[in-house]
């Protein structure tokens, strides 16, 4: 068969989220592992993933390679896998998608509100975070105090940050006026804090912040901050999509 390697019966086991190495070896160890009917109890056994019929206790195992999902992911929260003081967007995510070991594509701050992507599917994160890429990330924003036309247009043509690095163009949108003025702003790169700096950049304070956009993929307004769900193909195809596309 084309494209499709074999694998180790404990590895797919692990994949599938059934358990850690340890307790999947103990499973095939007892005979609840069968691959095409068959009881195997060599954690080694060759299958072929998606292919190979594999069942514990009777139950069908359904093989995905990779699973893409969104959060709206709520303040409060650090974006990382681990940390000893703080909760982590890994909190927020259910057994089932911690054991499938997704990871976040790229980072929230803290205090930022909206999509966050999970993945499996490393180098699919990877080439979406490579700054080659520029790939768009679209926020909503609110500050602390009156913008101006000349403030959009700097925002847009690229703003001097405190390091000195000059953003690249962006597009910004002034969607309502007035003393605490909020604002659509997409940009390709990411920097660290990059919108609340290039605000600060132009003498203001990011009050709120929402990320709604990440790739072409929007996020879903009828997900509660907390709740996920998996991305559509359509969605898993634009990611895909601004992962290949160079900006040269
Ligand atoms: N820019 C920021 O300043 N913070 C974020 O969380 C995301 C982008």
């Amino acid at each position: 068969m084309v494209g499709v390697a074999k694998k180790r019966l404990d590895w797919l086991l692990v994949q599938i989220g059934v358990g850690s190495r340890r307790e999947v070896k103990a499973l095939i160890r007892a005979g609840r592992v069968r691959v095409n009917s068959e009881v195997v109890k060599d954690s080694a056994f060759a299958v072929l993933p998606g292919q190979d019929r594999v069942t514990v206790d009777g139950e069908l195992l359904e093989y995905q390679e990779f699973y893409y999902l969104m959060l709206n992911k709520p303040a409060g929260y650090l974006t990382a896998t681990k940390d000893l003081y703080a909760p982590t967007v890994m909190d927020l995510l259910p057994e089932y998608w911690r054991k499938r070991k997704v990871a976040p594509v790229g980072r929230l701050d803290k205090d930022t509100e909206g999509l966050l992507i999970f993945t499996n599917d490393g180098q699919l994160a990877h080439r979406l975070l490579s700054p080659r890429r520029r790939v768009a990330k679209t926020y909503f924003l609110r500050v602390d105090r009156e913008v101006t036309p000349a403030d959009l247009q700097a925002l847009a043509a690229g703003v001097v940050l405190d390091d000195g690095y000059r953003t690249l163009p962006a597009e910004v949108e002034l969607l309502k006026p007035g003393n605490e003025p909020e604002l659509e702003l997409t940009i390709y790169e990411g920097k660290f804090h990059q919108v609340k700096r290039m605000l600060q950049a132009v003498g203001k304070n990011v009050i709120y912040l929402q990320r709604r956009a990440m790739a072409g993929v929007e996020l879903d307004p009828r997900l509660k901050p907390g709740e996920n769900r998996e991305l559509t193909a359509g969605e898993i195809e634009c990611l895909q999509r601004s992962g290949e596309e160079s900006p040269n």
